[in-house]
């Protein structure tokens, strides 16, 4: 049973929005469509090869024929090396593993992580405690080796979580919807951004974390940051509070994100929109639109900061939301720097940014913005990587070309650059520089014929084959009229994985393949497709959102939302082989608590503990009736990273 928020918000059924859909997104599910343009769907852009009938009748074969990505892999077909008993989709409030399988917390909400701070009490909490606690909502983790990046050790090691969004009914006793207190409000700014902490390996295989480390530290919604790339300073960034367009205080809804090769995090702003009040009551039309197709809102935001702090009121700062959107770089070697929003790789509700590296060794990055009919992005770096001097990338992502991607039907795909002079992309058109294109990012791709995708949320580079695969998780607004070969089911609950080989298999060709990989859902439905393997020995999975590949080029799912899918079941995490005779064998491994998506998924260089962030535990309920407690079983539920081992020490999924 979801909470019931006074919001007056409802999906196109008619049903009141969920607390999930409230305060991780704004409620957009709740919203009309914001990609308005009049784009082509992929079907389009090339007359349609393949006869979308024929295609669902004979389980996308078809298509896997004709673009071929898997036969065009470089690396032979190899075991996948997987052996552990599946499980089974569950709606118990339990964490489930396969036999042989334990799990550890390795951090929680309200953890202290610097000297002095003070025990975690939900009654006490307050907004100082908080800022030296971990945050809420553990998204993205990453795990960085100590001493160094480049050491691949996995016994001392630095992580990292992003704090997307607060569930302030969990948070407070007595939380009154649009009532919020400024002393609530201080605490959710400080829950939100993201945690460095050192852990380290105990004798028992566990990942523990270090309470008191130099290198422990929160980055919150007030954190100052720079602004850096080509939109730095542009008058659109330039505020009352900040008039050189360059200083920001915070990032907001980091959801997933990347490392770099040179050992630094990336987190991606998301649902920004949702801080942000009264749109409708900016004076100048061509902002008030512009932020309309970011989907900010006529009305009092959700969360109601602007009635504590005047940024999040856009009648009186109109400009703020442009601050937001984008990738942030942070070291987390260094304590002391300064946070660094990197305008080059666009601004749109960014969920991660996956790097990889050219040929030549330009660095490349892959980006989804998770909205319904939005985009497939990618930025290729101007300077190449440099191995063996560190602080010589650290400024790498702010030059370079963006990139949208435009699927067509017959399997191939172009990365359209987003540059002046490209087509539409002119003065007249209001792009007259590469800034005015890094901040109005959405409309740029709308000009440029960018294909419309089913919410592309993770995107991630296999390790040994080199292909690259975008996570679509849903999108229950594409029409039957609207299908296309990329994102081929109406009404689309269940999600699918496209499955892309750049040309040449380098990052920064222009031109790629691209196939289905998964079509996710009951594999009864036929409707599904699992790479082509039987579906009579695949687990069912759905809502496919944060992906990560283990050593061995096996690809590990966690889920977002099977609750509201065709499942009905508890989020969890699925491991499914990309390459041999198991391509496409997808298989259950873990099951979470009642109310919670699992995010991260990583693992330490040598695969021996898998690490998961439960999120939003006990969604749907309140403090006063809890629907989980997990993980403690008291008090309040956690959102907690944690720890996965194999009770034999062995590497995970073996
Ligand atoms: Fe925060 Fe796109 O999930
Ligand atoms: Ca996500
Ligand atoms: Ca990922």
């Amino acid at each position: 049973m979801k909470l019931m928020l006074d919001t007056s918000e409802f999906d196109t059924s008619g049903n009141r929005t969920s607390a999930t859909c409230h305060w991780k997104c704004g409620d957009a599910c709740a919203t009309p469509v914001l990609n308005q343009s009049e784009n082509l769907y992929s079907k389009n852009i090339i007359e349609e090869a393949i006869d979308r009938r024929s295609i669902l009748k004979g389980g996308f074969t078809g298509l896997m024929l004709l673009s071929g990505v898997s036969s065009l892999l470089p690396v032979a077909a190899q075991n996948s090396g997987l052996g552990f008993k599946p499980i089974s989709l569950s709606t118990e409030d339990k964490t489930l593993l396969p036999q042989g399988y334990e799990s550890n917390v390795v951090i929680r909400w309200g953890d202290p992580i610097a000297r002095g701070a003070k025990r975690f009490d939900v009654g006490t909490f307050d907004a100082k405690t908080q800022e030296a606690s971990f945050g809420y909502n553990n998204d993205y983790v990453s795990f960085l080796p100590l001493p160094g990046f480049q050491s691949k050790r996995s016994n001392q090691a630095l992580l990292w979580a992003n704090h997307e969004y607060t569930n302030p009914e969990l948070m407070f006793a007595g939380y009154t919807a649009g009532k919020a207190t400024k002393e609530q409000v201080d605490v959710e700014l400080a829950a939100h951004g993201g945690t460095i902490v050192q852990v380290f390996r105990d004798n028992s295989g566990n990942i523990e974390y270090q309470a008191v480390s130099r290198y422990n530290r929160r980055i919150t919604a007030t954190t100052p940051m720079e602004i850096t790339g080509p939109a730095a300073g542009h008058p659109l960034l330039q505020t009352k509070a900040d008039p050189t367009g360059k200083r920001v205080l915070g990032m907001l809804n980091n959801c997933a994100g990347g490392t770099t090769p040179w050992g630094t995090i990336l987190t991606a702003e998301e649902n920004f929109n949702q801080y942000f009040a009264f749109n409708d009551n900016v004076k100048d039309a061509n902002i008030k639109a512009l932020h309309a197709r970011y989907g900010m809102t006529a009305k009092a935001s959700g969360r109601v900061w602007e009635n504590h702090y005047e940024r999040f009121n856009l009648e009186a700062n109109p400009n703020e939301p442009f601050r937001y959107g984008f990738i942030v770089e942070i070291d987390p070697y260094d304590p002391t720097m300064t946070p660094k929003k990197r305008t080059a790789l666009g601004r749109f509700k960014h969920e991660g940014a996956e790097t990889s590296l050219a040929a030549d060794g330009r660095v490349v990055m892959y980006m989804g913005d998770d909205e319904r009919f939005d985009y497939m992005y990618k930025f290729v770096s101007k300077g190449r990587f440099n191995a063996s001097n560190r602080a010589a990338n650290m400024d790498l992502l702010d030059e370079g070309t963006l990139y949208v991607a435009r699927v067509n039907a017959d399997g191939t795909g172009e990365w359209v650059p987003m540059v002046v002079g490209n087509g539409k992309l002119t003065a007249e058109n209001g792009f007259a520089t590469q800034a005015d294109i890094c901040i109005k990012t959405r409309q740029a791709a709308d000009l440029l014929g960018a294909t419309k995708m089913d919410r592309p949320e993770d995107f991630e580079r296999n390790p040994v084959t080199g292909a690259i695969y975008c996570v679509l998780t849903n999108n229950s607004r594409r029409t039957a009229a609207q299908i296309d070969a990329a994102n081929p089911r109406a009404d689309n609950k269940d999600g699918h994985i496209l499955e892309l080989l750049e040309e040449g298999n380098d990052a920064a060709a222009t031109k790629f393949k691209w196939s289905l990989f998964l079509v996710c859902g009951n594999p009864n439905d036929p409707s599904t497709f699992f790479a082509g393997f039987a579906k009579e020995k695949v687990s069912a999975v759905a809502t496919p959102d944060n992906i990560s590949f283990d050593n061995a080029g096996n690809m590990w799912i966690a889920t977002d939302g099977m609750e509201n899918s065709t499942l009905k079941a508890n989020d969890g995490v699925f491991v499914v082989p990309t390459r041999g005779a198991a391509r496409g064998q997808v298989q259950q491994f873990m099951s979470t608590v009642k109310g919670a998506e699992v995010c991260g998924p990583i693992f330490t260089p040598d695969n021996k503990n898998f690490f998961a962030a439960i999120q939003h535990p006990g969604e749907g309920g309140t403090v006063e009736k809890p629907v989980s407690l997990f993980p403690d079983g008291v008090g309040v539920p956690r959102p907690s990273v944690i720890a996965i081992k194999k009770t034999d020490g062995g590497i995970i999924g073996t």
